[in-house]
């Protein structure tokens, strides 16, 4: 059957290693159908799953019944998080054998309210990590700073917009990816740091890369687009974990991404009911909003408004996650990304961003609602099969997004149990010796 593809650009497929699909548990939010039909509507061919769940993924049983909905579920590639927590750190190992992807540690309270990790705690789990070679996501607050910060406004009755900015200063993520760094390199664990949303936390992140540590970070677009200029408009909808700071800030993380500070863009995509977010009280609303399907045309968009070139949209959003990860190629094994995950976008088409038409059916409301962007992705593939194809979802390609942990560990050793057309993709893999 030929393919048309006249005047389209040929990416690689975002991997976006920030996504919260909410199942099992919370699954009138979203599911594994729901959020991976969003991830390939928007251009997204793999994502990696966040553990604040319920059940938190923090044992090998969890693991394992996330991976089995997933499997059964996804559009598109996918990993899953095992959960750092103070109570889990004898898991750790089993959750690494059961097929995670990496380790998420909250070490500020967001949605799910999971108890954040002693410093003590930390350290034990990072010099468990650190053997296993795997890397570590933070959500680098410190739960500690917030707890006096919203004490003190709440005692001072501050219901405005901006409070939700002021319980969360910058300090709070600085000193957290501060001490995580210093954690990091005190163990050689890997680590990377979730939404950085301040020009202040660019500091520890270069001087932390600067003594070699390995960590990585990412940004979202709703901190490069959005500012303290959009509360008033925006209301509870805004509230997000950190908060969305001041057009600086914004900047400062242009600057970050440009420059290597920052590694690639993430979404946070954190689905809540419409109903959920609408409060009068700004932090009492839920934390958070759908992003995966409207990263990247937002992004284009904004290389088309000249903030970044073509190629640096391709670097972070798919090249330096792959690099993190690890999902290369490498001998003997075939490589993630590398097997024709693609999306297919129209640089020249311009479309309004739509709220009511989400994949995330049970969580239509994002800030973004209304805003016209050009740059679309039409057709998405994966593992070299549409999954959107004319802006449409593909809908028998539900199911057969692959867990890319099964697929970066298939050795051609074990290969014969592994499907057939992934076998010949990879005898066709040429291998150094
Ligand atoms: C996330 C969620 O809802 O799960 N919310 C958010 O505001 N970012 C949790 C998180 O990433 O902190
Ligand atoms: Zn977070
Ligand atoms: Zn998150």
């Amino acid at each position: 059957e030929r393919f048309d593809a006249t005047g389209l650009h040929l990416l690689p497929g975002a991997i976006d290693v920030h996504v919260h699909f909410r199942d099992p548990g919370y699954d009138y939010k979203e599911t594994w159908e729901t959020g991976t039909a969003a991830a390939a509507m928007g251009g997204t061919t793999t994502v990696f799953e966040m553990p604040n769940t319920h059940p938190p993924t923090a044992t090998a049983d969890a693991v394992a019944d996330k991976l089995e909905r997933a499997e059964a579920n996804a559009y598109v590639d996918f990993g899953v998080y095992g959960l750092l927590a103070e109570n889990n750190v004898d898991q750790l190992e089993a959750l690494a054998a059961a097929g995670v992807i990496g380790y998420k540690c909250f070490m500020g309270n967001t949605f799910g309210n999971l108890p954040s990790p002693s410093t003590g705690a930390m350290l034990e789990a990072f010099e468990r990590i650190a053997p296993l070679g795997l890397r570590t996501s933070l959500h680098a607050e410190t739960a500690s700073i917030m707890a006096w910060r919203y004490e003190r406004l709440r005692a001072a009755g501050r219901h405005d917009p901006l409070a939700h900015v002021a319980a969360r200063p910058s300090v709070v993520a600085v000193e957290a990816v501060a001490r995580a760094a210093i954690l990091s390199e005190w163990t050689g664990a890997r680590i990377h740091v979730l939404h950085v949303s301040s020009a202040a936390e660019l500091r520890p992140m270069a001087e932390a890369k600067a003594r070699g540590v390995d960590i990585t970070a990412e940004t979202c677009p709703h901190y490069l687009r959005l500012s303290t200029e959009d509360y008033d408009r925006l209301g509870s909808v805004i509230r997000v974990n950190p908060p969305v700071r001041e057009p600086a800030d914004a900047a400062a993380l242009w600057a970050g991404l440009a420059d290597g500070t920052l590694d690639m863009i993430a979404t946070d995509h954190a689905p809540h009911l419409p109903k959920e977010k609408h409060n009068d009280v700004i932090w009492d609303a839920d934390c958070g909003f759908p992003g995966v399907e409207t990263q990247m045309p937002l992004m284009l968009d904004s290389v088309n408004a000249g903030r970044l070139s073509l190629c640096d949209y391709v670097r972070i959003s798919s090249v330096a996650p792959a690099k993190a990860w690890g999902l290369y190629p490498a001998k003997g094994r075939i490589g993630v990304g590398a097997d024709a995950d693609i999306a297919l976008v129209d640089m020249n088409r311009t479309e309004t961003i739509d709220q009511n038409q989400l994949h995330s059916v049970n969580a239509r409301i994002s800030p973004f609602h209304d805003v016209a962007v050009t740059g679309v992705p039409v057709h998405t593939l994966v593992g070299g099969r549409f999954v959107m194809r004319k802006r449409r979802l593909v809908a028998e390609a539900r199911g057969h997004g692959r867990n890319v942990k099964r697929i970066q560990n298939m050795s051609k050793a074990n290969i014969q149990n592994a499907d057939r057309t992934l076998a010949a993709e990879i005898a066709k893999t040429p291998e150094k010796s």
